[in-house]
């Protein structure tokens, strides 16, 4: 059989001056970087990749991380008097957080004390192990109060791979979807995987980020190889996230 030779096309290849907007690279506040140290070398790792405005992206979380305003201004200042001019006058860092549905944040949601990315867009987690009972309610309720929700890695919810068509259904409600880059390999597991590829074939994936938590998700990010419908799919995505996040 004859082969062609095709060039390898990086994930990376696609990355240059990209806006992240989901990342846990403040310090010692959630599961991401444990301290400043660690921070910076996420940053550096990640501008390799090729990330130019950085928007971390907190757990709030009540019964793990119970971040407040509070606690990720005092984290992002401390990046900030961590981090050398030089790194400083390459990149943008501009905080924002991830929620948790519980019912801490829907007493914050009732305040409107959310925490929310650029033009009112607002980053929601579920467990990866059960939805909130009134899911469409929640999102029905974020939307009132005048929030843009954006579904974190819907991929990585197992409990909506058989019942796929439902992804259909939370788009319908005004859920945006954010895609986790690492999902376009095998890192989640087989079965992420393949709910990410569905997702992009149906279209219904607004946004991708790296959700970059460590190092290793940096060098599994550097490493990855994207297949032919990738190439074709993926930029559209990239540069539709780019243009609603950046702040340049
Ligand atoms: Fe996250």
């Amino acid at each position: 059989m004859f082969h062609f030779f095709s060039k390898k096309v990086f994930l990376k290849d696609l990355l240059e001056n990209f806006v992240d907007m989901h990342s846990h690279i403040l310090p010692g506040i959630d599961d991401g970087a444990k301290n400043t140290s660690e921070s910076i070398d996420l940053i550096k790792g990640m501008q390799a990749l090729g990330v130019k405005q950085f928007m971390p992206t907190p757990h709030v979380m009540q019964d793990f991380y119970p971040n407040t305003d509070e606690t990720i201004g005092d984290a992002y200042q401390n990046l900030l008097g961590a981090l050398d001019s030089k790194i400083l006058s390459e990149i943008t860092i501009n905080p924002a957080a991830e929620y948790m549905l519980d019912d801490n944040f829907q007493k914050q949601l009732d305040r409107q004390e959310l925490f929310t990315l650029k033009g009112n867009y607002l980053l929601i987690e579920m467990s990866y192990f059960q939805p909130p009972i009134n899911l469409e309610e929640i999102i029905f309720k974020i939307k009132t109060k005048g929030y843009l929700p954006i579904l974190a890695h819907p991929e990585r919810y197992s409990f909506y791979h058989n019942t796929k068509d439902y992804y259909k259904k939370l788009k319908q409600l005004g859920c945006f979807f954010q895609l986790n880059l690492l999902s376009l390999s095998d890192h989640y597991g087989k079965n992420v995987e393949k709910a990410a590829n569905y997702l992009i074939e149906e279209q219904l994936v607004d946004f991708v980020a790296t959700d970059v938590h460590n190092g290793i998700h940096i060098k599994k990010l550097s490493n990855l190889i994207l297949n032919k419908n990738l190439i074709r799919k993926l930029p559209a995505i990239i540069k539709n996230t780019c243009n609603t996040f950046s702040v340049i």
